[in-house]
């Protein structure tokens, strides 16, 4: 079973993955020893990661080269401050990334009978480069599908947030990505994709309001979810968390 926590920037879902993870290890079943995110868990995967979301004077000051040319005396505009990516490079970036990531670990991990919680999947996709970007989401869906060999999340829990009040408290958290350069009718747009995704599926998906307190988020993803589970082997145990995530891959 794969299960995919969604969500535009500062709903909380990466907290919430951790937790569900954390929570379906203390149940007794078997999951993938790390709860996984995108773009990212490979070692290629986390490369694509840097290249999308660090500002590209650290990227400059990584690879020892100047990628920041300013007008003289003008200084950078919030946009400017990230690496140019095209819409369709950007696509192509966070589909390899997804290619690896389910080649390498999420299929080998479904085939064993493991249940895989990621943060991030196929719709982050069509919510931002489709939905914000623009890009038709048809062809998206082509992509995710070569990206994907048709692998798809069972359970999607979405953390609906008005981007206002997620952006900032991502500000607040000192986390910030290229998209936040974006305005905020982008956020508005990437917010309205998600709700009609999930209206075009409501059996598979949650939609929970990510600004109820955090506990109470946690309270009800598992409500939702711990019914929807597989059944456990008759020998599972409760088991200890194999490896406190520190960080998600
Ligand atoms: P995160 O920081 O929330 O993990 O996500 C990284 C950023 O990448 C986030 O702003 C959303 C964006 N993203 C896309 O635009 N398309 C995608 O397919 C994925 C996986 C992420």
């Amino acid at each position: 079973m794969l299960i995919a926590l969604e969500g535009g920037e500062g709903s909380g879902k990466s907290t919430q993955a951790k937790v569900l993870y954390g929570r379906l290890c203390q149940a007794g079943y078997s999951v993938h020893p790390r709860p996984l995110r995108e773009p990212g868990g490979t070692a290629l995967g986390e490369k694509l990661r840097t290249l999308v979301s660090l500002p590209r004077e650290v990227l400059a000051a990584v690879w020892g080269q100047s990628l920041v040319t300013p007008q003289p005396g003008s200084q950078l505009a919030a946009k400017e401050l990230w690496l140019p990516i095209s819409a369709a490079a950007e696509l192509f970036l966070f589909a390899a990334s997804r290619a690896q990531l389910v080649s390498e670990v999420i299929r080998p991990a479904l085939a064993r009978g493991s249940i895989v919680v990621i943060d991030r999947f196929v719709h982050s996709t069509l919510a931002y480069q489709g939905y914000g970007r623009g890009l038709d989401l048809e062809l998206l869906d082509h992509v995710n599908r070569l990206a994907t060999q048709g692998v798809a999340p069972d359970l999607v829990i979405l953390l609906d947030v008005d981007p206002v009040k997620g952006i900032a408290r991502k500000r607040r958290a000192q986390d910030m990505s290229r998209f936040e350069a974006e305005d905020i009718e982008f956020h508005r747009k990437v917010r309205q994709g998600y709700l009609e995704l999930s209206q075009r599926d409501p059996q598979r998906w949650l939609v929970l309001d990510a600004g109820l307190p955090r506990a109470e988020v946690t309270r009800l993803v598992w409500e939702w979810v711990a019914p929807r589970l597989p059944a456990r082997p008759a020998s599972a145990a409760p088991a200890s968390i194999p490896e406190k995530p520190k960080r998600l891959l």
